[in-house]
């Protein structure tokens, strides 16, 4: 989700579709990698030096710097979840919080228990938590006068009578929440070596949200709050860094199967393959140079104009956005140019704000190729998953065109999760420039601490994770899911009429 500016300039529409079901699970046993010291597990002696000096490094108080690893729930497909998010923990003692991964927003906020509107329950089946403030011995306000309330320029910052530095944020899909900051300690998971992680903490800015508005009510998809991951100086990434402990850059690769989950590090996944683009300068978002789309390698005829901050709002990356946005100059010959490809395998379908089509033969390889370019000569080549979500009921299969219309008057081309799943994507804040590799995110991954990818400093995260497992049972999860599908149709008269 993107935050609107304070001058309105631009608004990203975050997708609330309603579909009828209501289940998550938790992230299925990905990677098999182990925390701290197994027990079954010898120690190298680099290892064992490396676990000395990171334990001298917090006996002296002085902070270790490396790969922080936060690990990744929730799934891609907007009839399923919609959303990827993560476990943060902050205070004294640590309290957990489920954070929704947004590289839209600069800003990590949590629910406060103070809070007015804040949903109770989460029909992602996870625990609501609210931050309390009188219970973190270590948690402070940050008054108004404080450097760091004048720093984020993603808000305009307020002033409460208290004195409190406060914050208000609306999201483009008109919710809003607001607060105040507070200043505490973040814990988080410093990797060592490829089979070491060391637990780390941090002081550390959060918006205490007190108010929420419009979906952020909703129980739907309700989080704890956002893990904002832009630029701006309170996010996630700068505030670690500044502080050296972590590096300039930071990966996701998020699972795109219905289990969900995946890797997001601080630090650069190490792919040979990976394609960079510049990221735009000085934007509020991580802003990229589309210039044009092809479809079967058919370049579509799209002025690249409407892509550009000059004379549209630009192209932005942007996990916090579910699917795909296009402004209509180019939505609407992507959608012919996808149709006309596929008119002989089945029939066109408009279902909510989605093309839809029935495929008879029920296969996705019908659907063609789709590549974006960018500039400086990368592309990203989407297959038909890579832009479609399925909808499917027994003998026949709908696919539904993922790309959306951006909203008017808005001109803005958004790519979320829809096109970031099943990918590496590395955002390198020192070289300005978004990179993206295509994998399969249930793999290990190598790892680098440092921008410039030294090798010296590549790890491999074979290790170094536990193995979670579902929390609820797989197949009664796919019961409920066909139920609510069924349902789903049912009470839909727009889908009925064209049965
Ligand atoms: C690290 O944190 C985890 C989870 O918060 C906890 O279970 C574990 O005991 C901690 N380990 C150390 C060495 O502090
Ligand atoms: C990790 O790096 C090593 C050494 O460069 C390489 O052999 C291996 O294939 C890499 N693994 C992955 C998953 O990228």
């Amino acid at each position: 989700m993107a935050v609107d500016s304070p001058s309105g300039v631009i608004i990203v529409a975050a997708v609330f579709l309603h579909a009828a079901t209501t289940i998550v699970f938790g992230s299925d046993s990905v990677l098999k990698l182990e925390r701290l010291i197994p027990p079954s597990h010898e120690l190298s002696l680099a290892e064992l030096r490396a676990f000395d000096s990171a334990r001298h490094g917090r006996l002296l108080q002085s902070p270790v710097g490396g790969v922080v690893d936060f690990p990744v729930y929730g799934a891609s497909d907007p009839f399923l979840v919609g959303l990827y998010y993560t476990k943060v923990k902050l205070g004294t003692p640590p309290r957990e919080f489920n954070v929704q991964i947004d590289t839209g927003s600069d800003v990590l906020w949590v629910a406060c228990s103070s809070c007015n509107g804040c949903p109770k329950t989460s029909e992602l089946q996870i625990e609501l938590s609210f931050f309390d403030p009188g219970t973190s011995s270590s948690a402070s306000m940050v008054s108004c006068s404080d450097k760091r309330c004048s720093s984020n320029f993603e808000s305009e910052s307020g002033c409460s009578p208290n004195n409190l530095c406060s914050y208000a944020f609306k999201y483009g899909d008109g919710s809003g929440t607001s607060g105040y900051y507070i200043s505490d300690f973040v814990s988080f998971d410093t990797v060592i070596t490829s089979t070491l992680a060391i637990n780390s903490s941090a002081p550390f800015v959060f918006g205490c949200s007190n108010l929420q508005t419009g979906d952020l009510q909703r129980p739907r998809r309700a989080v704890d709050g956002i893990f904002g991951l832009g630029q701006g100086s309170l996010s996630v990434v700068s505030q670690l860094a500044t502080q050296g402990l972590a590096p300039r850059v930071f990966s996701h690769c998020l699972k795109g199967d219905s289990n969900g989950g995946g890797v997001m590090v601080l630090g650069q996944i190490k792919r040979p393959d990976t394609l960079y683009t510049p990221l735009v300068p000085s934007q509020l978002h991580y802003n990229v140079n589309l210039q044009s789309i092809a479809v079967n390698n058919q370049i579509l005829p799209i002025d690249p104009s409407v892509f550009t901050i000059a004379t549209g709002d630009g192209t932005i990356i942007d996990t916090g956005t579910t699917l795909a946005y296009l402004p209509d100059e180019a939505y609407n010959p992507f959608v012919q140019a996808i149709s006309s490809a596929v008119s002989q395998y089945g029939r066109p379908i408009t279902y909510e704000s989605y093309q839809c089509f029935d495929i008879t033969s029920g296969s996705v390889d019908v659907f063609p190729e789709v590549s974006l370019s960018f500039a400086g000569g990368a592309t990203m080549v989407l297959t038909p998953r890579d832009y479609l979500q399925m909808f499917s009921s027994s003998g026949s299969s709908i696919w539904c065109i993922g790309f959306q219309r951006s909203q008017q008057p808005r001109r803005i081309t958004i790519l979320g999760d829809l096109v970031l799943k099943d990918k590496v994507v590395v955002y390198d804040l020192v070289r300005q420039r978004i990179g993206w590799a295509v994998y399969d995110c249930s793999l290990e991954v190598n790892v680098s601490a440092t921008g410039g990818g030294r090798s010296k400093d590549v790890i491999n995260t074979g290790q170094w994770r536990d193995s979670k497992s579902s929390e609820i049972d797989y197949y009664y999860y796919l019961f409920l899911l066909q139920v609510a599908f069924l349902l789903h149709i049912l009470l839909s008269r727009n889908f009925l009429h064209f049965l």
